[in-house]
């Protein structure tokens, strides 16, 4: 048996993570997986029942799993609260806890979602990338000071710190990621101007090395921000560092004309953790016209990466597809001419096309 921990957290992630979970039955079904599922809670949802966003029990509980399929946290109710106790806590605790080092978040254009891009259809047609951001180090988790007072003024800082070994194992992960797809890997810095920066490209480099059948580039992150939409299809694999990768892949996201359908993966030194892009959505959490299909998508990344059922993963992803191509929309990607139709109808629809 493989087992899933589920954690719906907040908002509509309970509605799409119940839609993902049923498709994920359906394949287990055809394909003959074995999978078992868990359930846990994490972000408000948990802060409510437990008076904090992540037990020592659901981490552990993820630890011993073989994949986690998350949805997402977050709501206003729970803004005010102090920042150790904030829903956003627990997805911290999950990347540090599972030791989460790589985020993979792969933009695919639709063909018949092309017309909701912002940008001109003939620049993104056929563009496929795919964003491998370093998830456990640098800014986000270096050392840092929210107020002290220097010769009579307030200050705050951040620290950005890359060792060797966590820039060669991310790296690594995009070169061997790159291998599997079109042989080409975008490295995204700014070594002209940040010490770490310089650290990443000569680490970069290196890697490189053992990886010759890889062609590799190196973008500073202002020119990588413009290419991403003057010419998105120049790009197969882009690696860069914690918060760049924050920040590039919300501009990748948009790209395929819809967030709603775009997964990512977070892979994990013990287990890997899949999750849509999107957040909870609190404004039409529990209406029934939530989008799914970023998680459904994502649950296909689970089958993918965690238990190497690749047929299984394709079978969901075809099955996305055909539900486009037949008309089928959810409120977030609804336009004149098509069909619209709420989170269980179009659970259902999916799971007939498996
Ligand atoms: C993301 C999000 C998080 C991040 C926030 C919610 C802390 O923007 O997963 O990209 O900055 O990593
Ligand atoms: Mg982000």
């Amino acid at each position: 048996m493989k087992k899933i921990i589920v954690i719906p957290g907040d908002g509509i992630g309970q509605e799409i993570t119940a839609s993902a979970v049923e498709v994920l039955r359906k394949v287990d079904e055809k394909f003959k997986i074995g999978l078992e599922y868990d359930y846990r809670d994490a972000g408000g949802t948990s802060y409510e029942k437990f008076g904090t966003p992540l037990t020592d029990e659901a981490l552990d509980a993820c630890k011993k799993a073989d994949g986690v399929l998350f949805g997402a946290v977050g709501g206003k109710k729970w803004d005010s609260l102090p920042v150790h106790l904030r829903p956003e806590k627990a997805i911290f605790g999950l990347r540090k806890g599972l030791g989460l080092f790589a985020n993979l978040r792969p933009t695919k254009v639709y063909p018949e979602l092309i017309n909701s891009s912002p940008l001109k259809k003939e620049l993104v047609d056929g563009s496929d990338l795919l964003i491998v951001r370093e998830l456990v180090g640098g800014i986000y988790f270096g050392p840092r000071c929210e107020s002290e007072t220097k010769d009579g003024v307030e200050q705050a800082w951040d620290t950005e710190i890359y060792s060797v070994p966590e820039i060669e194992r991310i790296t690594k992960l995009a070169f061997e990621t790159a291998k599997l797809r079109r042989g080409k890997v975008t490295s995204v810095d700014k070594a002209n101007v940040l010490a770490a920066s310089r650290l990443w490209r000569k680490v970069v480099n290196d890697v490189a090395k053992d990886f010759p059948d890889v062609e590799l580039n190196h973008l500073y992150v202002d020119n990588a921000a413009m290419q991403l939409v003057l010419n998105p299809k120049q790009f197969d694999v882009i690696v860069t560092n914690n918060i760049f990768g924050d920040i590039l892949s919300d501009e990748a996201s948009v790209i395929g004309g819809s967030i709603g359908l775009m997964p990512s993966a977070s892979i994990g030194e013990l287990t890997s953790l899949y999750e849509p892009i999107h957040g909870s959505a609190p404004d039409i959490a529990g209406k029934g016209i939530a989008n799914p299909m970023g998680t459904i998508l994502s649950a296909a990344m689970l089958l993918r990466y965690s238990l190497k059922q690749d047929d299984a993963a394709r079978a969901i992803e075809t099955a996305v597809e055909k539900t486009l191509a037949d008309g089928w929309r959810t409120a977030d990607i609804f336009t004149d001419g098509f069909k619209k139709v709420g989170t269980d109808e179009v659970t259902e629809i999916i799971i007939k096309n498996i």
